[in-house]
Formats: structure tokens, sequence, C-alpha cells
């Protein structure tokens, strides 16, 4: 038996070099190697717990999935949906919300860190906080064990979630014998903490990233930006604490990384460094962009994808969903 892989990602914003190289590129790796079953999504259902404009969800939903195809992601290969087009999950979602202890909820990270700045301003504890939010990790354990799925590829931040979906999951067959299979995380170990613009880790919520998709001119502009100290040119610079480097390894060939790192340890001004970064980054992105750009102006081509997807995607989830409702006695 080939084991199941599934990951997601939630359009929240733009697609950024952070998500090619923490979720889509480990993923894409996956779907290529033939011992592994695939299945990728667009999480539009998640977004929605902050995305609360139906005009920005669409787009943004689209971008997800042009993104997925640009880079390379192969449909027939893999199972490719939008969580939205399949109501197994939601109904799973409920039920599994039935077996997840509050207390657990209380401990996910993302809504404890709300409940911790709230505290810190002073405001309510549960400010700004939602419903979805607060289950927001029951509906990730519901998109994982709905499809049997052994790994999921995500990076370091959701490590919890998956432990979580392990926690419900063992309830669960505690209680009507083994139903889900246990999932477990895969993460990509040397390259989990990409720095964005200011050094922090690349993310939407310190709006410090870089989108994939940038126009030539713009992206360069945004890596002209990136932090740097303010020695001279001349001097020796150390490769590996440097953001510019950990990006540009990412992008260029195993010859022009060692190249580069030659050029950092004679010194080599943080201009010149940025300039060839956007040079391998630009000749990468060139393609995809393209891609992505002729797939975002055919919305209706993106729609026939994701729902031949869905409907793959059922063939799997509603038989599933009838066992697991004949357990619970409800299915007549
Ligand atoms: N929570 C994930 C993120 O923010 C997205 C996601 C939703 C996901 N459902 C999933 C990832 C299931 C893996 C598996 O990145």
């Amino acid at each position: 038996m080939k084991k199941q892989v599934l990951t997601g990602i939630k359009p929240t914003g733009r697609i950024h070099l952070g998500n090619y190289i923490g979720a889509i590129k480990p993923a894409l790796q996956l779907a290529e190697n033939q011992s592994y079953n695939t299945a990728y999504f667009v999480a539009d259902y998640h977004g929605l717990t902050k995305i609360h404009d139906g005009h920005e969800m669409k787009e943004l939903s689209y971008g997800v999935a042009a993104a997925w195809l640009a880079l390379g992601l192969n449909p027939d290969r893999a199972i490719f949906y939008r969580q939205s087009d399949v109501p197994e999950i939601f109904e799973l979602s409920w039920i599994l919300s039935c077996f997840a202890p509050k207390g657990l909820m209380n401990r996910a990270h993302a809504y404890k860190s709300m409940v911790e700045e709230n505290h810190f301003a002073g405001r309510e504890v549960d400010a700004g906080v939602n419903m979805g939010l607060f289950t927001y990790p029951i509906l990730m354990a519901a998109d994982i064990l709905l499809f049997q799925t052994e790994l999921v590829p995500v990076g370091k931040d959701q490590i919890q979630h998956v432990e979580i979906a392990r926690d419900i999951a063992e309830n669960f067959n505690k209680l009507y014998g083994e139903t889900f299979i246990l999932p477990e995380y895969v993460i990509q170990e040397e390259t989990s903490v990409l720095p964005g613009l200011d050094g922090r880790k690349m993310s939407k919520s310190y709006n410090n990233t870089i989108p994939l998709f940038e126009e030539p001119k713009k992206l360069q502009k945004l890596i002209n930006k990136i932090k740097t100290d303010s020695s001279p040119p001349e001097e020796p610079k150390d490769p590996e604490t440097s953001v510019l480097f950990s990006l540009y390894k990412e992008f260029a060939t195993s010859d022009q990384v060692e190249e580069m790192r030659r050029r950092f340890q004679e010194g080599i001004g943080w201009g010149e460094a940025k300039k060839e970064l956007f040079q391998v980054m630009n000749s990468f992105i060139e393609k995809p962009r393209s891609k992505y750009e002729e797939l975002m102006a055919s919305p209706h081509m993106l729609d026939v994808i994701l729902q031949n997807g869905a409907k793959k995607a059922r063939e799997k989830t509603i038989p599933f969903m009838k066992e697991i409702k004949r357990k619970i006695g409800i299915y007549h």
C-alpha cells in the first residue's frame, strides 16, 4: 500500500517565498515519488477565519491554486482540490469536535498567543477571536484524518496541529476501534527558518515576506530592502549568518552556491550580493510566473481542474464517511 501524503495552504495572503520553500517545494518532491499518494488542496475555509471579504477570498483562493500548478503540481498525479468542494470534511469536523477536549484547543498556539496578546494589551482575553479560529485545529484534523493521511509536509509552526490531529484520532479509535490512521508531520529541517526582509522568520503576520510571483522590478526593490549590516564591501562576511546567502542557496545551482560562498568570504558588497540574488531568483521564477499569470487570467480553467480534483477526492471521502457514521450510530 502506498503511503498517503496530504497538505493544504490557506488563502490568507499572496504566496511568498516561505510558502514555496517550506511547503510547496517539499510537497512537490513527494508528488514525484511513485511510492506515495498525494493530496494537495486550497484550505479556503481555514482562510475564512481571517479573510472576511468575498472578493478577496476568491482572488486569494485562485492565487493559491494557480501557484501550486505554476510550480509544477501535476493534477493527474496528485488529488488537487479546494477544501470547500468536499463537504465530508466539514461533516467530519463536527464529529471530531465531539471528541476534541476544549482544553486541547485552549492550548493551541495560534489561539493561545492571541489570548496572551490581548492580556498584555489589557483587553478582554478573547477579543477578536472567532469560533472558527478557536476550532481551527479540528477542521485541520478533519482534512488530515478523512484521507487516512500518514505524512503531512508542513512548516514548523504546524507541528502542533498535526499532533492535535493525532490526539483526536486516538480518542476516537479508543472508543470505536481502529478507524483513523495516526498522521505524522514531515518538516524541512535545513530550511525551517527562512528569514524575511527584516531577518525574522518570513511570515504573513510579520509583513516581511517576498511574494513569489512578484514582477521583476518590484522583486528587485524588495530584495534591496533585505536588512544587512554596515560592514564595508571589502570586509569578509560569514555566509552562514547572512539572509542573502540563505535565500541565494534556495535558487542557485550548487556550483553557484560554492562560488558565492567564496565571494562572501573574500568580501562582497551587500549591493552586489543583492544583485546576484535577484538574478538567480528571477531566472528561477520567470517561467512559473508567466504560467501563474496565465492561470490567473483564466479562472474557469482553475475551476475545472479543482472540481475534477474534488470528484476524485470524494471517491475516497464519501465511502469512508459512511464507515465513520456507521460506527457512531448515525447512518440510516
Ligand atoms: N494550517 C495550515 C497552515 O496554516 C494549512 C492547512 C489547513 C493544512 N489544513 C491542513 C496543512 C491540513 C496540512 C494539512 O499552513
